[in-house]
């Protein structure tokens, strides 16, 4: 292992060269520079994997790259109302883009998943586009970037997009498969997780960046209402700890109307046999996904995380999401932090749910593989709720590897001990986890960049 400032020295190094520029600016950075490996679209700039470069940034002091990278953004946004289907929806931002052509003639091409692999939309990358325009400003206090008209139309076309009544009748997001950090078939259509956390957390962001003013105020009133259902569904249904677990068991099913106590008409014959002994008295987590008649039982790394961070999960929620990571840490951190998602789909399931997908073999890659761009959830959720210690524990295990495994993008088996079968090497989010855990560790101030407090008190709100 090198030694610790040069560690840092060489991760800084490996991110300042992932930097791209846009008319002589820098705008992003791109997913990773492997020299060994085909780059695909990993030469773009990914808007999620962007995220952990920007709040390095920002920690830095760097928050040109930030802004320029939020205004290109912006200007991707797809503006037009269309009725054609091949074109992306009003208000979607990118997954990528890329910078093409030199000097005078240079312009940005998008990939909004008519490109990418599966033809996957991004639905996550609006709502990450609003949370760091609110860490942006959090860091820089540059609430005029955010109070530019452009702005205030670009988040009221997000929230239009979210906003609008669809096909179902949940205050969660019906979206399908792979359209978010997990951009391949994985079961995840419906109502995942990690889409109704990041979706909680932009329209929380929304409230604070909105001005009242206008069309303003409509959207502000809709905000308000939508994220008190939300807020309820998510704790409430959501959430699996073993009294939760109890009631299911003894669920009876076919019932109607409004006094409903099984209202998603779940057979207890669905609970899987891995879920009883891994819960324990006082841990507990949200659950992958819920729809009609189906509860995805699977642990979701970074949906959990992210909950903690912006106070989706209550203060006690955070702490039994705590203990879990604590119980469970072979699972869950094992050789290298964090399990994208527990356990891993096999046999039947592997063959139906991923379609027989050979990257996400068991084990490996979206299907419980370890992901060590989730250390900077696990270190800002841990320290959240005071636990810097494990926090700590973590990036002391990541941090062994990471340079030696020169950045890798995944990890493979149950315990996270194999880089991953076709992982990327100098992954970009890789290297910036690590520089943005170790900077939140010294200086937990900088969690306020990204967390919120909890205040939303949803008792009085029932669906
Ligand atoms: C893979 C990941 C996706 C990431 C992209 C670029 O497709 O699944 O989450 O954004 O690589 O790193």
């Amino acid at each position: 292992m090198l030694v610790a400032d040069a560690l840092i020295e060489a991760a800084h190094t490996a991110l300042t060269d992932a930097i791209i520029y846009y008319q002589n600016q820098p705008v992003g950075t791109i997913a990773a520079r492997d020299p060994a490996a085909e780059a695909l679209n990993y030469d773009q700039c990914f808007v999620r994997d962007f995220v952990p470069s920007a709040l390095f940034f920002l920690m830095q002091g760097q928050a040109d790259i930030v802004r320029n990278f939020l205004i290109v953004s912006l200007e991707l946004q797809s503006r037009e109302r269309r009725l054609d289907c091949f074109q992306p929806g009003q208000g979607l931002h990118p997954a990528s883009f890329k910078v093409v052509g030199e000097q005078e003639t240079e312009y940005l091409v998008a990939d909004f998943g008519e490109q990418a692999i599966a033809r996957v939309a991004p639905v996550d990358s609006c709502f990450w586009w609003l949370i760091l325009l609110r860490a942006y400003v959090k860091a820089t206090e540059d609430w005029a970037l955010a109070h530019r008209a452009d702005f205030q139309m670009g988040i009221q076309l997000i929230l239009q997009l979210c906003l609008e009544a669809r096909f179902d009748l949940f205050p969660t997001l019906l979206v399908p498969d792979g359209s978010c950090m997990i951009d391949r078939r994985m079961g995840l259509s419906g109502h995942p997780l990690e889409i109704q956390t990041l979706f909680y957390a932009a329209l929380r962001t929304a409230q604070e960046l909105l001005l009242p003013e206008g069309t303003g105020v409509t959207y502000l009133q809709a905000v308000t209402t939508r994220l008190s259902h939300l807020t309820y569904h998510l704790r409430q249904y959501y959430w699996m700890d073993l009294q939760r677990l109890n009631e299911i068991y003894r669920y009876k099913g076919e019932q109607f109307g409004d006094g409903a106590m099984n209202r998603f008409n779940v057979y207890p014959d669905t609970i899987p046999a891995w879920l009883v002994d891994w819960l324990t008295d006082h841990s507990g987590y949200f659950v992958g996904n819920l729809g009609p008649g189906q509860i995805d039982f699977r642990f979701f790394g970074l949906g959990n995380l992210m909950a903690v961070v912006v106070s989706l999960a209550t203060a006690q929620q955070s702490q039994a999401i705590t203990h879990l990571i604590e119980q469970q840490w072979q699972d869950l951190v094992g050789s290298m932090p964090f399990k994208i998602c527990f356990p891993a789909l096999a046999g039947q399931d592997w063959r139906t749910i991923t379609g027989c997908d050979p990257k996400n073999i068991p084990w490996s890659y979206h299907n419980g593989g370890n992901w060590p761009v989730l250390l900077w959830f696990l270190t800002a959720a841990t320290l959240k709720t005071g636990r810097a210690d494990l926090a700590a524990k973590a990036l002391d295990i990541a941090e062994k590897r990471l340079s030696i495994d020169q950045w890798a993008e995944y990890y493979d088996g149950r315990h996270g001990k194999l880089i991953g079968k076709e992982a990327r090497k100098y992954q970009t989010w890789t290297i910036a986890a690590f520089l943005v855990s170790k900077t939140l560790l010294a200086n937990p101030h900088h969690l306020s960049l990204i967390s919120f407090e909890q205040e939303l008190d949803t008792n009085s709100c029932v669906l």
